[in-house]
């Protein structure tokens, strides 16, 4: 039998909370003991904490449904000794995040966040593990630094980022130079549905506060290199981003322009893409897709609606590559933001640390 981990999940009432119960219930390595949320939250079963919040497509699962939610801030140590690690995705300052992410991995309790508070942390890996899988062994020089035995933190990248990063990195023998992109974002990444957000239907929004900045620096870290005690971000490709939100209930959709230093054939770029495999499939974790980057002929496509679920909502759809008139291609790229973009991309992280000895 493979070996199983207890896991708790920090901030389970919400919408990204909420996936991470929906993925673990059946998960093959993992099983849910803790859920915990605000002191709101605290001392209620979680069928009734969450209430008329749950907005999946599934019921409650019904391993937590009667569980009783611990306090997420006051029962720190607690909960630490009851799991072998805690996914977290919490609606707090970004200083209260990182501070209770810290006092997690101080009680030797690694946290797999989703949350963006610890991205840029030099000794966090921020890792998408097909692209950067090796930017996890940043871990021992954090445990130093935080003078723990086995607790650490690891973060996911921002949702944006996980259409169209995915596409380019592969790319890099040819010399991914600069990098337009726009992106056009579902609700849920706000943690909304049209019935608590009824002004985003029919509507556009021309702006996501933080949004840009994240999707221009972020993919400067997957891109960097571990330098003695930190992960040193590269200094190229130049990202220029606009994001925007649309009236989609999930899946992100990129659009990008890319320049190179070495400009590829078509062929080229279709045959990286077709062929690339990351440490996950090579470990053939479980919540993998077979087929990371997938490649649609059609014109029309990839779909929001059609193709965001495939591979269980993890591989990332891409169309419309052809030469453009002042960068050297463009082409569109679409990944499900709330499971390849967050609980299931800290899911499969979490399986990449399993693999890799980091959580014994
Ligand atoms: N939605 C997405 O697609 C997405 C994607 C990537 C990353 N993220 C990030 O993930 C995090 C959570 O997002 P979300 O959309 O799931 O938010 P959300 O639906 O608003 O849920 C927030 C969670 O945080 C808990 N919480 C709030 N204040 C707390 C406190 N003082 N102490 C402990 N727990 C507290 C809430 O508990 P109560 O129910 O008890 O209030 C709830 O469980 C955010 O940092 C967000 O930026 C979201």
């Amino acid at each position: 039998m493979e070996k199983q981990y207890n896991v708790g999940v920090i901030g389970a009432t919400g919408m990204v909370g909420q996936r991470f119960l929906t993925l673990l219930c059946n998960h093959p390595w993992f099983n849910v003991k803790v859920v915990a949320a605000s002191p709101r939250s605290a001392g209620k079963k979680y069928a009734d904490a969450v209430g008329t919040k749950w907005c999946m497509d599934t019921d409650i699962p019904e391993n937590v449904k009667d569980m009783i939610v611990m306090d997420a801030t006051g029962d720190v140590e607690k909960i630490a000794g009851m799991v072998d690690f805690v996914f977290c995705a919490v609606d707090m300052k970004k200083d209260e995040i990182k501070a209770l992410e810290e006092q997690y991995a101080k009680a030797e309790c690694p946290v797999v966040s989703n949350n963006s508070a610890h991205r840029h942390t030099p000794d966090v890996p921020m890792v998408v593990p097909e692209l950067n899988a090796d930017h996890i062994h940043i871990i021992p020089a954090q445990r130093k630094r935080l003078g723990t035995k086995r607790g650490f933190v690891a973060v996911k990248s921002n949702c944006s980022l996980q259409s169209y990063v995915p596409a380019l990195f592969p790319l890099s023998k040819f010399g991914v130079k600069d990098v337009l992109v726009c992106t056009y974002q579902a609700i849920s990444g706000a943690g909304k549905t049209f019935e608590t957000w009824p002004e985003m239907v029919d509507n556009v929004i021309p702006f996501i506060g933080g949004e840009e900045e994240k999707s221009e620096q972020e993919p400067l870290k997957i891109w960097g290199k571990i330098e003695g005690d930190v992960i040193q971000p590269a200094s190229s490709p130049n990202f220029t981003a606009q994001c925007l939100r649309v009236p989609v209930s999930n899946g992100h959709m990129g659009a990008v322009f890319v320049r190179f230093e070495n400009k590829p054939s078509k062929e080229e770029i279709l045959e990286v893409w077709k062929n690339f495999k990351g440490k996950a499939q090579e470990l053939d974790l479980p919540s993998a897709p077979k087929q990371f980057l997938n490649y649609f002929v059609e014109d029309n496509m990839p779909q929001t609606k059609l193709n965001r679920m495939l591979e269980g909502g993890m591989a990332i759809s891409i169309g419309r590559l052809r030469e453009d008139t002042q960068y050297d291609y463009k082409f569109v790229c679409l990944s499900h933001n709330t499971l390849r973009g967050a609980a299931g991309g800290a899911v499969l992280l979490a399986e990449l640390l399993c693999a890799e000895g980091y959580m014994d």
